[in-house]
């Protein structure tokens, strides 16, 4: 039987259900994560990855959004666990926690009204090419921008310009968008950060950019001061940086280290996946999967060993 937390308890996924009028879903003012756990056969484990990082962030976003839950992030990590091990779940999987207003009350608002917290386990399997690398077009969309539907925050109603970036993208033969900023300059993925390499250098957009603040973004960053010893810098990006880059990947963790071989039409480097973007997908999946001894911080075991 396939569970779901949902509204204080363990249920059958089947009654794990919202009714119609549901305030959040009109207004899309739900919160919610993407947590992945990845299955180490050798160890009989299941690894989930920054699970604390996830819920605090989830808790930060509520807070922006007067959505006041009586969880701490050790909970939500506990619930999670629990899930897991209700599921029994024995192979990599996608762990989906959504915060939103019970209510069925029809004003679009923040305050007065019930969060309610519900996680989920789904089977995503890869959500891009990491191995061959992916296409990828500038959006004639623009990125949300801070002072209107802030970026920094995973809201469900934000997800509306990530999805009709995506849209594009897909229709004009793309396997994702790339969006710019209100101010011209490159921030992100539909569901992705964005990094480049340029003369040896690896460069990302600022969280001043308008961006999400990424997870994956952040494990990337320790990997590339810690393991690669390559320099790094986060600054504004023009447009035109991407056709001269020599290497361009997304982060993600639902798009884990995917690069991009194409952007526009244009080749990225020699048009296959580069040498820094290969080592560096080698050591996210290793730690992911609890083979790097130094990254095990980042993990909560599920099974009691
Ligand atoms: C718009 C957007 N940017 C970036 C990311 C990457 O964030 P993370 O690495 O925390 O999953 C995501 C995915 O959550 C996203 O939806």
């Amino acid at each position: 039987m396939e569970y779901a937390f949902f509204e204080g308890s363990f249920v059958p996924i089947e009654q794990a259900n919202i009714n119609i009028k549901t305030n959040s879903l009109h207004y899309g003012t739900a919160v919610f994560e993407g947590i992945r756990a990845y299955w180490n056969e050798a160890h009989r484990q299941l690894y989930i990855l920054f699970a604390r990082e996830h819920y605090q962030r989830l808790l930060n976003n509520c807070k922006a959004m007067f959505m006041n839950l009586p969880y701490s992030s050790e909970d939500l990590v506990r619930i999670t666990v629990e899930l897991l091990r209700k599921n029994q779940v024995r192979e990599d999987v996608y762990i989906r926690p959504i915060v939103y207003f019970k209510d069925l009350k029809l004003t679009p608002k923040l305050i007065d009204y019930t969060p309610e917290i519900a996680i989920y386990t789904y089977n995503f399997g890869r959500y891009l090419d990491t191995s061959e690398g992916i296409r990828v077009k500038v959006s004639s969309w623009r990125r949300n921008d801070d002072n209107s539907i802030p970026s920094r925050w995973k809201v469900a109603g934000a997800y509306v310009n990530s999805a009709l970036a995506k849209t594009e993208a897909l229709l004009s033969g793309y396997h994702e968008a790339i969006m710019l900023n209100q101010h011209g300059y490159v921030a992100e993925g539909s569901g992705e950060n964005i990094f480049l390499v340029r003369e040896g250098k690896v460069i990302t957009p600022s969280y001043s950019e308008h961006i999400l603040e990424g997870i994956t973004r952040n494990a990337v960053k320790k990997l590339l001061k810690n393991e690669l010893v390559v320099d790094m810098e986060e600054r504004p990006i023009s447009r035109s940086e991407l056709y001269v880059a020599e290497e361009i990947f997304l982060t993600g963790t639902a798009a884990e280290i995917t690069p991009v071989v194409e952007v526009d039409n244009r080749r990225v480097g020699s048009g296959k996946v580069g040498a820094i973007t290969r080592e560096l997908q080698e050591l996210y999946f290793r730690a992911a999967r609890g083979l790097l001894d130094r990254y095990m911080g980042w993990l909560t075991p599920v099974y009691e060993r």
